[in-house]
C-alpha cells in the first residue's frame, strides 16, 4: 500500500510541476530547465568540494579458518582520493587486483544514494594462511581540497588446527597399580592453542589433569600439552584413554587414545595337599599358585619364619616329612614380577606325639606333709595326662599337677605319668614320691687291700636328704687328711645317696683293721664299721689260671646272654618290648649310638646336679636291677634302645655285696626289707624278670622303712 501511496503522491507533484512549467513558452522553458540544471550542477559541483570522504562501513576484527577466504569491509562514500588497504601498516597498493598479493583482491561496486557515490572496496582474501593473520586498515588518500582518512584497524585472526594429538607415552601406556602415573597428550600447532580432553569409556575425565600452552618461538602456532594423572586399578587393565584436541578451527575435535596396560604384582593363592591337619612325620607339599599378575615372569622365594630358605626358588615347597619343630611355624611364600612381590604366610599347626619337658621331677617329703608330683609333657594338641602308682591300674590324678594333700605311708613310692595325644603312641616315665630319712650305709664291710700298694675304701650311703657330710674316723678319731700325709677322702654323689672314697697311699700293716663312716643330714646319722683286710698277692701261675677261667667264664656269660636274648625277643609282648614300643614315638629321635657306659654317666651327672634330676623316664633311664638269679654283686643294666642286657659290676653303681652281710649294722635293715616290705613286693612284681627296679631307689625305701 506505501509504495502505491508514494508513486500517486509523485504523480501529482509532477502534474503540479507540468501546470506550473505550461504557461512558459518553449525557449523560456529550456533555456530555464538549462539554467536550473546549471545550478543544479554549481551546486553539487560547490558542495562535492565541501563534502568529506567517509566510511560507511570500516572492517571488523574478523576470524577465519586456514584455507577459507576471507572478507575484510570497506565502504567509502564521496571517495575523491585513492584507497588502498594496509596490512600492518604496508600498503598493499592502489589496483584492485592488487598485483603483489595473488590472493588479495579488491571487490565490490559502486552505487548512488542520492547526491552520493558509495563504494565498495573489500579486501578479499582466500585460501587464507598464517602470513595474513595481521591488524588491516582500509586509507583513502587525501586531494588538495579534502583530507585522507583511515579505518578503524581490524585484526584478521587465522585460525589454524592443531596436529592431530599424540599420546607421548605411545599406544599402551604401561602403569602400575597404586603408583600415579602420568600420561601425557600434545597437540602442536594450533592456533589457538588447542584444549585437551581426556575421555574413558566415553565419560570426560574432569580430575587430576593439568594443561599447559607452550607458544612456539617466531610463530604465532602454540603447542598445547595435557597431562593427566590416573591411579590404575587391576580393572582398567586394556582399557583406552582417549585424549581429544580441539580449537576453533576445528568442526570436530581430533582424537587419539592409549591401551592402559595395567601391571601389578602377583596375587597369590596358598594351599597345602593336605585337606586334614598335618601330622608329624607327613610329607606336605605347598603350593603358591599366581591367580594374576602382570607381567607373568614370576621369581619365588620361601621363608621359614622369616628366614629364606636358600635353593626354594620353585612356586612350591616339599617338606618331606615334617617334624614338631615346624610346629606354629610360619611359612611365606614370595611371588616376584619387576613391578612387586606379593607374600603369603600360613602358620603350621602340625600335630605331634606327646614329649615329657625337662627331667622327671622326684620329690621327697616328710610323713603328714602336702606334696606335689609334677609332669608336664608336650604334644599338638595337648595331652591328656594320667597319674597311677606303679603296678596299679587306678588313675591317681589326670593334670600335670598330682597333689597329695597329707603324705601317707602309702602315698611313697613310684608313681606313673602318662602323657597322651590322641591318635599317638603314649609315653610315661615314673616319679618317685620318697620320705625324708636319715642315710643308711650300705657298703660292704669288708675290704681289701694289698701292702705296699696304694687302697680306697668305700662309703656308700643311701639319703634323702643328701648328706651334710661324711667322716671317716679311726680308733674313734676323724682322720686329719692334712696331718696323715697319705689319707685322703673323694666324695662322689649317687642316686639318692652319696659316696665317699678313703685313699690310703703306700698302704702299711698299720692302716689294716676298722674305719668308722659316719653319714649325718638334716634327719639323723648313720654309722658303719668298715674292715680293711689285707690281702694276699697270689702267685703269678695262680694269676695266669684265674685270668684264663675268669675268660673262659665270661665267654659262656656271653653266650647265654646272646641266646637268652634271641629268646626274648622271639617273645612277643613281653614287658621289655611293650616298653620299647611305647617310647617308638620319642626314639625315633633319640640317639642310638648312647653306649650303656655313657648313658650310666649321664645318669650320674644327671644326678649329681640334683636329686630331683635323677631320669627315671622310660624312654631314657638305665634299668638297673639286682640280678634275679644269683647274689654276687652284679646288676643287669638294661638298655632300652638296644634290649641288650648288659651286667655290670654293681661297685660302679653302688658296689658291695651289702644285701647278704649278716654281722654289719647295715645288715638288718636290709634283711626285712627284701622280705616282703612295700616298694620291693611291688617292685618285684612289676618288673618281672627283665626289669628290675633302680637299685638306688629300692635301697633308699627300704631304708625309710626300718
Ligand atoms: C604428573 O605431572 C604433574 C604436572 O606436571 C606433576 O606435578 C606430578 O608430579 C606428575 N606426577 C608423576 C607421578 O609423575
Ligand atoms: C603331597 O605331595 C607330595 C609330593 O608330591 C607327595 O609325596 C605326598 O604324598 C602328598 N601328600 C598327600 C597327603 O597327598
Ligand atoms: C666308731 O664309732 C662308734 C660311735 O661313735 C665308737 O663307739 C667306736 O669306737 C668307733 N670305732 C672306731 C673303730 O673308731
Amino acid at each position: 500500500m506505501i509504495p502505491g501511496l508514494t508513486g500517486s503522491i509523485l504523480q501529482t507533484k509532477v502534474s503540479k510541476m507540468s501546470a506550473w512549467l505550461l504557461p512558459v513558452d518553449r525557449h523560456s522553458f529550456l533555456q530555464t530547465v538549462q539554467h536550473i540544471l546549471y545550478i543544479c550542477v554549481t551546486l553539487l559541483l560547490s558542495e562535492g568540494v565541501m563534502a568529506q570522504q567517509r566510511f560507511i562501513i570500516e572492517p571488523q576484527d574478523t576470524s577465519a579458518i586456514e584455507g577459507s577466504t576471507a572478507i575484510l569491509k570497506c565502504k567509502v562514500a564521496n571517495m575523491v582520493g585513492g584507497l588502498q588497504w594496509t596490512r600492518d601498516n604496508f600498503a598493499l597498493g592502489m589496483d584492485r587486483n592488487l598485483p603483489g598479493f595473488p590472493r588479495y583482491q579488491m571487490i565490490g561496486g559502486q552505487t548512488q544514494v542520492g547526491s552520493e557515490t558509495i563504494g565498495e572496496h573489500n579486501l578479499k582474501i582466500t585460501e587464507v594462511n598464517l602470513e595474513d593473520d595481521a591488524e588491516y586498515q582500509c586509507q583513502v588518500g587525501a586531494t588538495e581540497n579534502v583530507q585522507g582518512i583511515r579505518s578503524h584497524t581490524a585484526k584478521l585472526n587465522v585460525l589454524l588446527p592443531p596436529d592431530r594429538p599424540r599420546i607421548e607415552n605411545g599406544m599402551r601406556v604401561a602403569v602400575v597399580v597404586g603408583r600415579l602415573a602420568n600420561i601425557t597428550c600434545r597437540a602442536n600447532n594450533g592456533k589457538p592453542s588447542a584444549t585437551i580432553t581426556w575421555h574413558m569409556d566415553g565419560q570426560r575425565l574432569t580430575e587430576m589433569i593439568y594443561s599447559r600452552s607452550i607458544p612456539k618461538v617466531n610463530d604465532k602456532r602454540v603447542d598445547s600439552v595435557g597431562i593427566i594423572t590416573i591411579n590404575a586399578t587391576k580393572d582398567d587393565e586394556g582399557r583406552r584413554i582417549e585424549c581429544k584436541a580441539e580449537n576453533e578451527a576445528m568442526v570436530l575435535p581430533f582424537s587419539t587414545f592409549a591401551t592402559l596396560d595395567v601391571q601389578y604384582p602377583p596375587y597369590i593363592t596358598m594351599m597345602t595337599n593336605l585337606s586334614r591337619t598335618i601330622r608329624e612325620y607327613d610329607y606336605i607339599r605347598i603350593f603358591c599358585r599366581v591367580e594374576a599378575a602382570n607381567p607373568r615372569g614370576i621369581t619365588w622365594r620361601w621363608l621359614r619364619n622369616g628366614r629364606i630358605l636358600h635353593g626354594e626358588t620353585r612356586d612350591v615347597l616339599d617338606i618331606p616329612s615334617i617334624s614338631r619343630a615346624y610346629h606354629q611355624n610360619t611359612i611365606t611364600c614370595e611371588g616376584s614380577n619387576p613391578v612387586g612381590s606379593t607374600r603369603k604366610n600360613k602358620e603350621l599347626n602340625v600335630e605331634f606325639g606327646p614329649l615329657f619337658v625337662g627331667d622327671p621331677q622326684h620329690t621327697a617329703v616328710n610323713l603328714n606333709q602336702p606334696a606335689t608330683l609334677r609332669c608336664d609333657a608336650t604334644g599338638n594338641p595337648p595331652p591328656s595326662i594320667i597319674w597311677t602308682k606303679k603296678g596299679s591300674l587306678h588313675p591317681q590324678g589326670s593334670s600335670p599337677e598330682l597333689r597329695i594333700p597329707k603324705v601317707g605311708e602309702g602315698n611313697l613310692g613310684v608313681y606313673v605319668c602318662t602323657a597322651n595325644v590322641l591318635g599317638f603312641n603314649s609315653i610315661s616315665r615314673e616319679i618317685y614320691l620318697l620320705q625324708n630319712a636319715p642315710p643308711t650305709i650300705m657298703s660292704e664291710v669288708k675290704q681289701y687291700a694289698v701292702t705296699g700298694e696304694n687302697a680306697e675304701v668305700e662309703c656308700m650311703a643311701m639319703s634323702v636328704p643328701k648328706p651334710d657330710k661324711i667322716i671317716w674316723m679311726r680308733d674313734g678319731i676323724p682322720i686329719n687328711y692334712a696331718t696323715s700325709g697319705r689319707f685322703s677322702a673323694m666324695e662322689e654323689d649317687l642316686p639318692y645317696g652319696r659316696k665317699s672314697t678313703l685313699q690310703i697311699i703306700n698302704v702299711n700293716e698299720e692302716d689294716f683293721g676298722d674305719y668308722n663312716c659316719s653319714v649325718i643330714n638334716n634327719y639323723g646319722k648313720d654309722v658303719a664299721v668298715i674292715h680293711l683286710i689285707e690281702k694276699a698277692v697270689p702267685p703269678l701261675p695262680i694269676i695266669i689260671g684265674g685270668a684264663v677261667g675268669g675268660l673262659a667264664v665270661l665267654f659262656i656269660i656271653i653266650l647265654a646272654c646272646v641266646l637268652y636274648h634271641r629268646y626274648k625277643s622271639a617273645e612277643t609282648g613281653s614287658v621289655l618290648g611293650s616298653y620299647t614300643d611305647t617310647d617308638s614315638s620319642t626314639d625315633k629321635k633319640r640317639e642310638k649310638s648312647d653306649s650303656p657306659s655313657t648313658l650310666m654317666d649321664q645318669w650320674r651327672q644327671d644326678y649329681n646336679k640334683d636329686l630331683n634330676r635323677y631320669s627315671a623316664d622310660y624312654d631314657e633311664v638305665l634299668y638297673a636291677g639286682k640280678d634275679p638269679k644269683g647274689n654276687n654283686n652284679q646288676y643287669r643294666v638294661i638298655d632300652p634302645f638296644s634290649n641288650e642286657n648288659v651286667y655290670r659290676d654293681t661297685s660302679q653303681i653302688f658296689g658291695g655285696e651289702y644285701t647278704s652281710q649278716s654281722d654289719d649294722v647295715g645288715s638288718d635293715r636290709y634283711g626285712p626289707a627284701y622280705s616282703g616290705q612295700y616298694p620291693l613286693s611291688s617292685f618285684r612284681g612289676d618288673y618281672a624278670d627283665s626289669r628290675l627296679p633302680p637299685a638306688c631307689l629300692s635301697t633308699t625305701k627300704l631304708a625309710t622303712n626300718v
